[in-house]
């Protein structure tokens, strides 16, 4: 199959790109990038770019799609459509399954499942330690030869500092990040909401700031020690952020990544209605922490944008706030929010944009870098920055609808996304699965 995306405001960090360009794609690449393309296949369907902007596929490194053992809160096939709506053509997933994606078989599972799907390109995070349970490490090597992409306990941090130097010790021979969950759990135990005003005015036990920054300090440390990339996830607080800076500066190999949650939502939108959308791990912070995340994103010390898209069943936040579960979904309404809170308003730049939301994430993962240039893979994002969105039950994919945002009113969102060439978003819907190729051993190719 063959497209012609015609007349789109092109933007290539990676390159300089800025400018309007046809791009014509014929079957897995990209074939051509010109000011103005009038020759193509017999075929060659058309997609309409102007007034639009195209960038390389968005790729969240952040979500749990529960596939295995969770089923009825997300699987990867509905997983895979929720990220394609959202704009996406790749995820990483987390491993707190169940089982817990601790072995090659698992890492396999989920590629060949997604694959299936033939929706987005999944790239599975394994388990750090066997179980998530912080005590023996998992089978790491098996892992990276089945594809995994990163490593992580994430759900948990892990508790010992000497697991830990372990951990990262032993992953260091792979070139794969250690994704790191900062908790403390001795400090968070019982917290559901931020220490301190959240906690005092609603009542609740308080999640510190410090169960983070600490556990941040100490992998800033171990990350110095072993030499391991150290990838914070969802950062939440301004002082964990600025030992990130720190670590930066003195050129250790650490990122950080931030949700859209942290970015726009506060412990001061938990009011007396107790939406338990808003109970996440780590808990929304103060005003001031995401002033200062929002910073962080615009200069470049927080490097992805994730969404840690946490599916939930409608019973399991359905409750009260102190049992519901942590998190809330969010493919579907990170490119939505960060056009509508931050590009539209002119804080964040398209480039950071794009670089946060497509580029970093690969090169934090070690991957193949996307790019609007011939010879690329055709993982591309077509953007209307214009176009209304309002966050119903029908507009998103997810199996679960816990989001705080339902009801919300954006502007811009994805219109068309290709995966390796393939359309899997046309207009805003989201295409047919439709399965990829067996190889020899009945894996899925394609
Ligand atoms: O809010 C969260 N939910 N934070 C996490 O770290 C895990 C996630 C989940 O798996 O539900």
């Amino acid at each position: 199959m063959a497209y012609l995306i015609r007349g789109a405001r092109a933007i290539d960090p990676q390159t300089g790109l800025d400018g309007t360009r046809d791009v014509l794609v014929e079957g897995e690449r990209i074939t051509r990038v010109a000011e103005r393309i009038d020759e193509v296949p017999e075929g060659t369907e058309a997609i309409e770019g102007e007034g639009k902007v195209l960038v390389p596929g968005l790729f969240d490194m952040h979500v749990h799609f529960r596939d295995p053992g969770f089923e009825y809160k997300e699987t990867i096939a509905t997983g895979s459509r929720a990220a394609a709506k959202g704009g996406f053509t790749d995820v990483a997933t987390m491993p707190n399954t169940n089982p817990v994606c601790d072995t090659g078989t698992g890492v396999r599972y989920q590629i060949d499942r997604a694959r299936a799907a033939g929706l987005v390109h999944l790239h599975p995070v394994g388990a750090l330690t066997r179980g998530e349970q912080g005590e023996q490490l998992s089978e790491i090597g098996d892992m990276v030869l089945e594809g995994a992409c990163g490593f992580s306990d994430d759900g948990h941090g892990v508790q010992s500092a000497g697991m830990m130097r372990t951990c990262m010790q032993y992953v260091s021979k792979f070139d794969k990040p250690v994704i790191a969950h900062c908790e403390i759990e001795d400090l968070t135990a019982n917290g559901v909401v931020n220490e301190g005003h959240a906690s005092t005015r609603l009542g609740m036990f308080g999640w510190p700031a410090l169960g983070e920054e600490l556990e941040v300090w100490r992998d800033i440390e171990l990350c110095r020690l072993t030499g391991c990339p150290l990838h914070i996830a969802h950062i939440s607080t301004a002082r964990g952020l600025g030992y990130v800076r720190a670590a930066k500066a003195e050129g250790l190999p650490v990122t950080c990544e931030v949700t859209p949650n942290h970015l726009f939502l506060t412990e001061d939108d938990i009011d007396d209605s107790y939406d338990t959308n808003l109970k996440v791990n780590p808990p929304l912070r103060t005003k001031e922490d995401a002033a200062a995340l929002r910073e962080g994103l615009v200069d470049g010390t927080i490097d992805c944008i994730v969404t840690d898209h946490a599916p939930h069943a409608a019973h399991e936040k359905d409750c009260e706030f102190e049992i519901a579960y942590f998190g809330m979904i969010g493919l579907e309404t990170s490119l939505p929010l960060m056009l509508t809170r931050m590009v539209g308003t002119g804080e964040l730049s398209w480039e950071r944009l794009v670089d946060a939301m497509a580029i970093a994430p690969r090169r934090v993962l070690r991957l193949e870098p996307a790019s609007i240039a011939e010879g690329s893979v055709a993982d591309l994002t077509l953007i209307d920055p214009e176009r209304k969105v309002k966050v119903t039950p029908d507009f998103i994919e997810s199996r679960s609808k816990n989001t705080p945002w339902m009801g919300a009113e954006l502007e811009g969102c994805a219109t068309d996304v290709l995966m390796a060439g393939k359309r899997t978003l046309a207009d805003g819907v989201v295409a047919e699965a439709t399965p990829g190729l067996e190889d020899e051993r009945g894996f899925m190719l394609a």
